[in-house]
């Protein structure tokens, strides 16, 4: 789990994860992402997280989703690949959306 792209004059930053691969298809990543988006709004004050995923990377766009990061749009060539610049997804998540407070988000 990473921050990055950390502003806080806004309280704003951007989430990233990566799990190795024996780890992987087991749901950790988005059990991760709860527990460090709880961290980031409760403990640490911040206002806005973020994430993006290219839009190749199916994987990524479940793990955001079910943790609760709600799709806010396609962002063009945004993110450099082995195989040239892909387009992503943005996902946000705020303090005030639904189901921070019950653990199912
Ligand atoms: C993205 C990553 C962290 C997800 O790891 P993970 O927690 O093991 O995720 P899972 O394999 O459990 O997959 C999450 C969900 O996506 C689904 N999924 C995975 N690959 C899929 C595919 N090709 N098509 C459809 N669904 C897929 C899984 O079935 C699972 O669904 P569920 O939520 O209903 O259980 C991991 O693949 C990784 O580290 N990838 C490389 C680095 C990376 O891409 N980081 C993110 C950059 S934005």
């Amino acid at each position: 789990m990473g921050l990055r792209s950390v502003d806080l004059e806004s309280a704003v930053a951007e989430l990233t994860y990566w799990l190795l691969p024996e780890a992987r298809g087991a749901g950790l990543a988005a059990r991760a992402v709860r527990l460090m988006t709880t961290w980031c709004f409760e403990a640490a004050g911040f206002q806005r997280l973020f994430l993006k995923h290219s839009t190749a990377n199916i994987a990524s766009c479940r793990v955001a989703t079910t943790a609760g990061y709600a799709p806010e749009g396609t962002i063009r060539a945004a993110m450099s690949h082995v195989d040239g610049l892909h387009d992503g997804h943005l996902h946000a998540r705020l303090p005030t959306d639904e189901g921070n407070d019950d653990g199912s988000a």
